[in-house]
Parts: structure tokens; sequence; C-alpha cells
């Protein structure tokens, strides 16, 4: 089966979004987190943009050498001499130089030409090949740029010495269709270019990051640019762990696969979380709180026959501790029975149903029921200690 890399651009295109800067150290910690996820290629930073960004990606390169490092830079000499000498120390080093190719930003950002920027994007990839075996050459808002010079873009980047050709979204404009048949039309172009790996980097303003991404997979493409709990500029890059685990699951459907380690992907989202205190949202998919959580009587019921009634993944696969019973107004009998089961009780059938009662009456006031509320509920109804004395260790807690 095919294989599709996963770039991760946590440390780059996540770290330079608002509330998400993190120190060499916190770099280096992520980055070796990365390592261990099993990610093809980490994006440590954008030298240029700082003399601090530059000697963390020369750390993240000394410490992590398992795992080609790329670092970002303009189509400027100043930008790809400052990523050339922070990738010296890499043991796999990856030079990612971008240029804006849409009208749009040629016009109004970069005051260029076409042809000025044909020249630009030729000149610095091979000053970059002259240094770093490596040149990945970003098209940035291809999703905005007209499709001819694009093709001539790529051929191009392709002539000067450009081995990965990523193609961005960098707007979150594109749809999944429109966004797949771009690369469709770049291959043919080409002319299916051995050695050439076609990427996708989207961002997230309409929701769609992770499904434009999928689509170019089908369209092809073999590396995807994403960021763990989907970080990044505005409302986000692709969530490397919805990609991860949409490859996975629906792998009959891609036939691709990931070097993604899938079990470490809880870890590395809490990870994060930690270094930037930034919480993801509890019905975030894959690792938010509620991706394991059951509430609804008739779904609880249904994972205690049979977990696939309603998760297609399990939470062990993914890395998270267990599921969970939330026991609320929604919540149905069976669950109750387990969760008292699970607290060293053994309920007669009118003592699980005056149980019962009190449960959804305490749900509709409080909203949720605590743990503890249970076990003052269950001492109340069963006027006995619980049988197990693990149970009543629980219990106290
Ligand atoms: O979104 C984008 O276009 C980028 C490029 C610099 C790769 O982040
Ligand atoms: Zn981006």
């Amino acid at each position: 089966m095919d294989s599709v890399r996963i770039f991760d651009t946590t440390l780059r295109d996540g770290e330079q979004s608002p509330g998400f800067s993190m120190n060499t150290e916190e770099k280096i910690r992520m980055a070796r987190q990365l390592a261990a996820l099993g990610v093809d290629v980490i994006e440590a930073g954008f030298p240029i943009s700082s003399r601090g960004d530059l000697e963390a990606v020369q750390q993240v390169a000394r410490e992590v050498r398992t795992v080609p490092i790329a670092a970002l830079a303009r189509a400027k000499k100043q930008d790809v001499n400052a990523a050339i000498e922070a990738l010296e120390p890499a043991a796999a080093p990856r030079l990612h130089i971008f240029l804006a190719t849409s009208d749009l930003h040629l016009r109004v950002k970069l005051n260029m030409t076409r042809e000025q920027a044909l020249e630009a994007i030729s000149s610095m990839i091979r000053l970059g090949r002259n240094h770093v075996g490596e040149v990945e050459f970003s098209a940035e808002d291809a999703g905005r740029t007209d499709i001819g010079f694009l093709c001539q873009v790529c051929q191009v980047a392709v002539d000067a010495g450009a081995t990965v050709l990523n193609l961005p979204d960098t707007v979150g404009y594109a749809v999944p269709d429109e966004y797949g048949a771009m690369f469709e039309q770049v291959r043919a172009h080409l002319d299916d270019p051995q050695g050439i790996t076609l990427s996708a980097h989207c961002h997230d303003d309409l929701g769609l990051a992770v499904a434009n991404s999928l689509a170019a997979v089908r369209a092809g493409v073999r590396q995807i640019e994403c960021t763990v709990n989907g970080i990044g500029e505005r409302a986000g890059n692709a969530a490397l762990e919805e990609i991860a685990v949409a490859l996975a699951v629906r792998k009959e459907s891609f036939g691709v696969t990931t070097n993604i380690k899938l079990d470490e992907l809880f870890h590395s989202s809490r990870m994060l979380s930690e270094i930037t205190g930034a919480a993801v949202a509890p019905n975030k998919a894959v690792v938010g709180a509620n991706a394991f959580a059951h509430e609804a009587g008739i779904h609880q019921d249904g994972i205690i026959k049979n977990p696939l009634t309603y998760e297609i993944i399990s939470p062990e696969t993914v890395g998270v501790p267990s599921r969970s019973f939330v026991l609320g107004k929604h919540s149905g009998r069976n669950a109750l029975k387990v969760a008292l089961r699970n607290l060293g009780y053994e309920p007669s059938e009118e003592e699980l149903a005056e149980c019962y009662r009190r449960v959804t009456t305490l749900a509709d006031e409080a909203k949720q029921v605590r743990p503890r509320d249970l076990v003052a509920i269950a001492h109340e109804v069963m006027r006995r200690r619980p049988t197990t004395v693990a149970a009543e260790a629980s219990s106290a807690a």
C-alpha cells in the first residue's frame, strides 16, 4: 500500500499563531514527542523571523536526529541563508522555500510580476540546492492562483531542483473537489514526474482543512502538512490527529498508510495543550474530552452491548485511557447499573429504579451527576456499604 508522509508544522505554522508561541525548550520537548508520534518531517521554525527562532531550529535539529527537520524561508537570499544556517546541524535537513503565486498576492503584497516571481523561485531554489539536499517549494495561495500559471510555477520549481511541491490553500477558501482537481491538473501538466512529491497544506477558515487534505490524497498527494490539535494561523491548519485517524479508519477507501503511531495522539495533544496553555474544545474530534464520553441512555446501552454501535475508533487506539459514561438527565439505567457496579454496588431491580429516579432528578437540577453524588445516592438507597474494598477507596476519592 502507498504511504502518505505527515509533515508536521506545529512548531512553525502552529507556533506563529496568537497564543501558541513556544520557547526553545518547549519546542524541543514537543519535537521529541512528534518524533515518538512518528511524523515524517518536523518543520521547526522560520529562522529569518528572529535570532531566537533560528537558534530554536538549530537546537531541535541537534536534539532530534531521527526525523528530517525543515526550516521555512521566503524566496529571498537573506531568508534562505538564515534557514541554511539553522539547518546546518540537522541529520536530514529540508529547506522549505515559499513565494505567493496568486495575482492578488503578487500585485498587492509583493509588487512583483509573474516573470519576476518565476525568476525568484528558480534562483532561490538553486541557491538552496547548493547547500541542502532536499528543497521543498510552496506556492503560497496556490488555491487562488491561476491554474495555468501554477503549472508553470511547478515546472520551474522542479527544474530548479525542488523535490517536494506544496500547494497550500493558504486562506482556507478551497472546497474538496476543487482542491483535488488542482492537484490533478498539476500532476498531468508535470506528466506524473517520478521523484517529486506533491504536498497539501490546508487552513480551516471554512472548516474544510481536513476534508481538503483528504481530497488531495485521493488526487495523488503523498505529503500532508498539518498540526497537532489543528493549531495554526487564524482558524488553524488541518489537524494531524484527524487526518491520521481518518486515513487509518477508512484505509480501504483511501488505500494509503501513514507512519503515525495512533496511540501517541492523545498524549501529543495533551502535551501541546500543557505547553501552550490552550485546551482543546470538548467536542474536538479524536482528542476532545467528549470524543469518547457518552451521556445519552440509548448510546450508553449500545456501547455496553458492543462499542461498535457508537464508536468508530476505540479510545485505546488513539491513546485515550478509557471511554466514560457521563451520568446526566439523558443517561439510561444500564449505564447507571455499570456505574454502580464500578463503585462496588450490586443493586436489586427496585434499588436500581430508585437510584435512577434520584439520579435523573439531580441531573435535571445540576446537569451532571458527579461520582460522589452517585455514592451518596447509593448509600441512601441501599443502606449498605459497597461490596469491595477497591470500590470503597474509589468512592472516598
Ligand atoms: O499557508 C501557507 O501558505 C503557508 C506556507 C508558508 C507554506 O503556511
Ligand atoms: Zn500555512
